[in-house]
């Protein structure tokens, strides 16, 4: 039988499970209902890419035009449907230990009961564990907090280089409990390492840095694989059911194992993530009624981060980044500025065939520097971006997101094929990262 599922209490399962059937149902609806209230309030972008939207004949956007305005920033709902969701089920786990308030020590995730049952018969007095309590309220802290700041930073529109901090400061409580619950700094090397370093490594302080760049890495890196209806929310979708389907495979391989308490709070705080995130999706496929904004890539990120750092799973969740990741690597010399970056690297759009294809940067060779330079040669050799030469030396290049590099490898298509086509990738990548984590694990480490 499933005997990890005997050992998850099934009714906090059904608990969850509702509970994030709901947060569908209720963002799916207020999304809709509130539509209105955000574009009277001036949160609304502009669908650039939409046969309505109107261009000049040199294809410049004639803005603001009334047909094409899309609420923004609706992930705030989503975010706020989410935070309802879970202060609801947070008690959930604790019922069994209402009897015993005010003694502290810890006992056990949803085991609580078998805790009581066992310290029962070993003689021993049942603690109230207060510890997994905070735990909780430290993770719906961060995230209420970039929620927050995400918000603030759609309404505000602030510069780059200042809202890659907003999500160090919301990770801080995270880094408090983490440090309270134990504070485990200790990894453990692969087998490759181990001869010089041994099996194990205490990463101390250098730890807590890790986790705050893992926090900033997944707010922005989700943000900057944008622009595509659809793509915000499709990636987080998929990311989530991977973390979900990575903690149900860990719960029901190892139903005794020291990680299940930590599985099982992942697990918790995921699904009803899915399932909010799943009715943001169902208005923002193509073509958008909304647009989720930055408050969603800001929450999406931060409880991909909470849920990897206290579920102990960190370098199991960054494996489900790749897609992320790669898009990283190749801005890179755009986030740097070794290669101009325009406003908006999003695909540009082709009236005729209603069709999107390759975004160009323009910039000429001279006023490039080194790194520019370097940069430039290694993707005209290895064709890593397409390029158009014209007179005085001027060179247009297509802007280096993977989004672009779909559309210079496959050529235009329409804007919802593209983002299954992105959404798939996504897919084949985690499969892969799964198959990684459980079959070639071996090899490197002694799981
Ligand atoms: C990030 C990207 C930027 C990309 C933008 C698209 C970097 C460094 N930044 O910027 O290149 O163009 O996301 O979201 O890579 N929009 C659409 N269709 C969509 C989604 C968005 O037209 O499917 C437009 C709308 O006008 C919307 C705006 O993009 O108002 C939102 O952009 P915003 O999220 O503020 O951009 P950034 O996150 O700063
Ligand atoms: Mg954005």
């Amino acid at each position: 039988g499933v005997k990890a599922f005997e050992t998850m209490p099934p009714v906090l399962l059904m608990a969850n499970l509702a509970l994030g059937l709901a947060g569908y149902e209720a963002t799916s609806r207020m999304t809709l209902a509130m539509s209105p209230a955000f574009i009277k309030s001036r949160l609304f972008g502009i669908d650039l890419n939409k046969p309505s939207t109107k261009r000049d004949a040199d294809g410049t956007l004639v803005r603001p035009y009334e047909g094409t305005l899309v609420p923004e920033a609706m992930g705030v709902i989503a975010g706020t449907v989410y935070l309802v969701c879970m202060f609801v089920f947070m008690p959930l786990p604790f019922v069994h230990d209402y009897h015993s308030w005010g003694s502290s020590e810890g006992g056990s995730w949803g085991s609580a009961a078998q805790s009581i049952v066992s310290s029962r018969a070993s003689g021993t007095a049942y603690h109230f564990p207060h510890a997994h309590l905070s735990k909780f309220l430290c993770a719906f802290l961060s995230i209420c907090c970039m929620c927050f700041l995400g918000f603030a930073d759609n309404v505000l529109d602030l510069r780059w280089r200042d809202k890659l901090w907003l999500p160090l400061s919301a990770s801080l409580p995270l880094m408090i409990v983490y440090a309270v619950d134990g504070g485990g700094t200790l990894i453990v090397l692969p087998k490759l390492l181990t001869p010089w370093l041994g099996q194990t490594l205490t990463l101390g302080p250098l730890y807590y840095i890790f986790m705050t760049s893992l926090a900033i890495f997944c707010t922005n890196s989700i943000n900057i694989l944008a622009g595509v209806n659809g793509l915000e929310v499709g990636q987080s979708v998929v990311i989530a059911a991977t973390v979900i389907l990575n903690n149900a495979i860990q719960l029901y391989r190892w139903p005794e194992g020291p990680l299940h308490d930590n599985n099982l709070f992942s697990f918790y705080l995921m699904v009803p993530f899915f399932f909010t995130s799943l009715a943001l999706l169902r208005h923002n496929w193509y073509p958008s009624k909304i647009f989720v904004g930055d408050t969603y890539c800001y929450f999406a990120g931060m409880t991909f981060a909470v849920a990897a750092i206290l579920g102990h799973n960190t370098k199991t969740v960054l494996l489900f980044f790749v897609p992320q990741i790669l898009n990283f690597i190749y801005s890179v010399p755009q986030l740097f500025k070794f290669i101009p970056c325009p406003r908006h690297r999003m695909p540009g759009y082709l009236a005729e065939s209603d069709q999107l294809c390759v975004s160009w940067t323009e910039f000429k060779r001279g006023d490039l520097s080194r790194a520019g330079l370097l940069t430039v040669k290694l993707c005209e050799t290895f064709k890593l971006a397409r390029f158009e030469y014209g007179a005085h030396g001027l060179v247009r290049m297509s802007n280096m997101t993977i989004i672009c590099y779909v559309l210079h490898l496959f050529g235009p298509m329409h804007e919802s094929r593209l983002t299954t086509v992105l959404l798939l990738f996504q897919v084949l990548c985690n499969t892969a990262a799964l198959l990684v984590r459980y079959q070639l694990a071996g090899l490197l480490y002694d799981v």
